[in-house]
């Protein structure tokens, strides 16, 4: 290879494959489809609600109503995937077991059932299973002498994730990063007889400033604290792999990494060293910086956001949690 570029300089040339979009087109090693794209909701519980969410331009809280609409509007953009996030009734309140996150009618079990009901097969539901949003003191779990206890937070969890299956739910995935949850609740699935609900593991989810606007919509932010002590440490890159390791020997069907742009080497290491399913979770924050200095000119939204996602499909992930979905395809930005 040196050799030829040193006696013949001009004979290799990769500008040729550059030289048109045809030919741009034939030997793209990329690509970004709308299945491959998951895209997160902010349920509500009351049917005709929208609240805007300030931080996240063009993303709204919605209502069952509201969010049948727009999911059947996806729908024929070629979006077959959402993420449910849901907060608790107005008539419950947040209690220190979260308790208002199983609740057969709460909003995610209502959306869920409501979304498989109208568009069936043709849309995949999967539900974050979380006791954030519904503790009082707003962390993922169950909380003890300040210190957010691992096992007994295990049952909240697997209670949830029932809960969901039992509405319909096609894929659960849990986010709140206990040690054994996958397991758990792989297990309680079972024998209740969901042993066909998709486990999505958010496996390497990283403790993250990232976070900021979807906890501020989700009003999920702990009291006290912050999420150290259980969400992983954004030194680390090895332990990743020990965590993607340890969800799939506890059953998971499918791995997530989380946020997907400041860890892109994680996504790439996790792709290389497990053969299941790997997602990618393009943050609200991701989301926002995108989305601030575009309204600011100082970026070209549709260049950026091409650019962010073909980054995290190049890095390895298969499929791409995101916000920009909807404006990707419609823009026809991919
Ligand atoms: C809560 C949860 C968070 C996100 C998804 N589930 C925030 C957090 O851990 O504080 C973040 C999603 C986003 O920022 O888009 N378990
Ligand atoms: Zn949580």
């Amino acid at each position: 290879m040196s050799d030829l570029i040193l006696t013949t300089p001009g004979r290799v040339r990769p500008r040729r494959l550059r030289r048109n979009q045809v030919i741009r087109d034939l030997v793209a090693e990329t690509h970004v489809a709308p299945s491959q794209f998951i895209v997160p909701h902010f349920v509500l519980p009351a049917e005709d609600a929208v609240i805007p969410i300030p931080s996240m331009p063009g993303i709204a809280e919605l209502g069952l109503g509201n969010l049948i609409k727009q999911v059947g509007s996806d729908l024929e953009l070629g979006i077959r995937s959402v993420l449910l996030f849901g907060r608790p009734d107005d008539a419950a309140h947040k209690t220190p077991n979260g308790k208002a996150a199983w609740a057969a009618d709460g909003a995610v079990q209502k959306a869920t059932n409501r979304l498989k009901s109208e568009f069936g097969d043709d849309l995949i539901v999967m539900t974050d299973v979380c006791l954030c949003a519904y503790t009082d003191h707003g962390h993922c779990g169950i909380v003890q002498d300040g210190y957010v206890v691992n096992d007994a937070s295990l049952a909240p969890l697997v209670q949830t994730a029932l809960s969901h299956a039992e509405a319909g739910a096609d894929a659960v995935a849990p986010s709140d990063m206990m040690d054994g949850r996958i397991a758990a609740i792989r297990d309680g699935l079972d024998a209740a007889g969901h042993e066909n609900v998709i486990l999505l593991a958010y496996a390497a989810k990283y403790a993250s400033g990232y976070y900021g606007p979807f906890r501020d919509a989700a009003d999920s932010a702990p009291s006290q604290g912050d999420r150290q002590s259980y969400q992983m440490d954004s030194r680390n890159a090895l332990e990743a792999l020990r965590e993607a390791e340890l969800d799939e020997q506890e059953g998971a069907d499918m791995l997530m990494v989380k946020p997907a742009l400041a860890y892109l080497d994680v996504i790439q290491a996790v792709r290389s060293t497990s053969t299941l399913p790997l997602s990618a979770y393009n943050v609200s924050g991701e989301y926002a910086a995108v989305k601030a200095a575009a309204a600011n000119g100082w970026l070209d939204e549709a260049r950026v956001v091409r650019e962010n996602l073909m980054a995290i499909r190049r890095a390895g992930a298969d499929q791409i949690i995101t916000y920009h979905a909807r404006d990707a395809i419609k823009g026809g930005w991919l």
